[in-house]
C-alpha cells in the first residue's frame, strides 16, 4: 500500500480565542483542494469521550481531584486516537483536531500544577507513535478572550469559570510548549480581526496543502 498518510492538525489556545472559527476555515480549505477531512475534538470526539468530556466538563457536581481529571482526559484520548484519528490518518484522511496533548500540559499542567513528568509518563503510554504535524497555538491576552467567551452568551463549562490567573498559567504553559517543539507549532496572533487571524492560519497551512497537492500530481 503506498496510500499516502493524512495529516494531523491540531488548534490550540485559551478559552475564546478562536478554535472552532478557525477550524472551520481550515476545513473550507482543504474542500478548495479536494482533501479529505474530518474534525474533531477534546476531551470527546466518540460517543465514550464524550461522555468523559461530559463528567469534566460539568459544573454542578463535585470536581475530580487533579489526577483523576489528568488521567480522564488521556482516558478519552486513548479511545479517540483508537477508533477516530489513527483510523482516519491510515486511510488518507485529515485530522483536524480542536484541542490534543498540548491541551493537558497547559491546562492540568500548567493550570492545575501536575507534574510535567506525569504528562510526559502518560502522552508516551498514549500516543508514542503520534505527534500533530501541525499545530496551530492561537495566542491572545487572556483578558480580551474572557470577553469573547462573554459575548458568544453560553452559560461557563467548569474550566471556563475559572480565574484569569488559571488562565494566565494555561498561556504560559502553552507558550512554554510551542517554545519546546518549535517545528510542530506555528504560532497565531489571535487578538487581531478575523481576516488577519484566517490569513496567518491560511499562510501554515498553505505548505501542507502544496505537499498534498504535489504528491498528487506526480502519482
Ligand atoms: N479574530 C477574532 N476577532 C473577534 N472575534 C472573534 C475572532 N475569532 C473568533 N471570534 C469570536 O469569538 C468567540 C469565540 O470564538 P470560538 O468559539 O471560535 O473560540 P474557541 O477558541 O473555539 O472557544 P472555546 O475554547 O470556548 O471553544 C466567537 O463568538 C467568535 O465569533
Ligand atoms: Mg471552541
Amino acid at each position: 500500500m503506498s496510500e499516502q498518510k493524512g495529516r494531523f492538525i491540531t488548534l490550540e489556545g485559551g478559552e475564546g480565542v478562536g478554535k472552532t472559527t478557525n477550524i472551520n476555515f481550515i476545513t473550507a480549505q482543504l474542500d478548495a483542494a479536494a482533501i479529505p477531512w474530518v474534525k474533531t475534538r477534546e476531551p470527546g470526539g466518540t460517543p465514550f469521550a464524550e461522555a468523559v468530556r461530559n463528567l469534566l466538563l460539568a459544573s454542578d457536581t463535585d470536581a475530580p481531584s487533579h489526577l483523576t481529571e489528568l488521567l480522564l482526559m488521556f482516558a478519552g484520548r486513548a479511545d479517540h486516537l483508537d477508533k477516530v484519528i489513527r483510523p482516519a490518518l491510515a486511510k488518507g484522511i485529515w485530522v483536524i483536531c480542536d484541542r490534543f496533548t498540548d491541551a493537558s500540559y497547559a491546562y492540568q499542567g500548567g493550570g492545575r500544577g501536575q507534574s510535567e513528568t506525569q504528562l510526559a509518563l502518560l502522552e508516551k503510554l498514549v500516543h508514542s507513535d503520534l505527534q500533530p504535524d501541525l499545530t496551530l497555538l492561537l495566542d491572545m491576552p487572556v483578558e480580551a478572550a474572557s470577553l469573547r467567551v462573554d459575548n458568544r452568551g453560553q452559560q461557563r463549562d467548569r474550566f471556563e469559570q475559572e480565574q484569569l490567573d488559571f488562565f494566565q498559567r494555561v498561556r504560559d504553559a502553552y507558550l512554554q510548549r510551542a517554545h519546546q517543539h518549535p517545528l510542530r507549532f506555528r504560532l497565531v496572533d489571535a487578538s487581531l480581526n478575523l481576516e488577519a487571524v484566517k490569513t496567518q492560519v491560511g499562510e501554515y497551512l498553505k505548505p501542507l496543502i502544496d505537499e498534498a497537492l504535489a504528491t498528487r500530481s506526480s502519482v
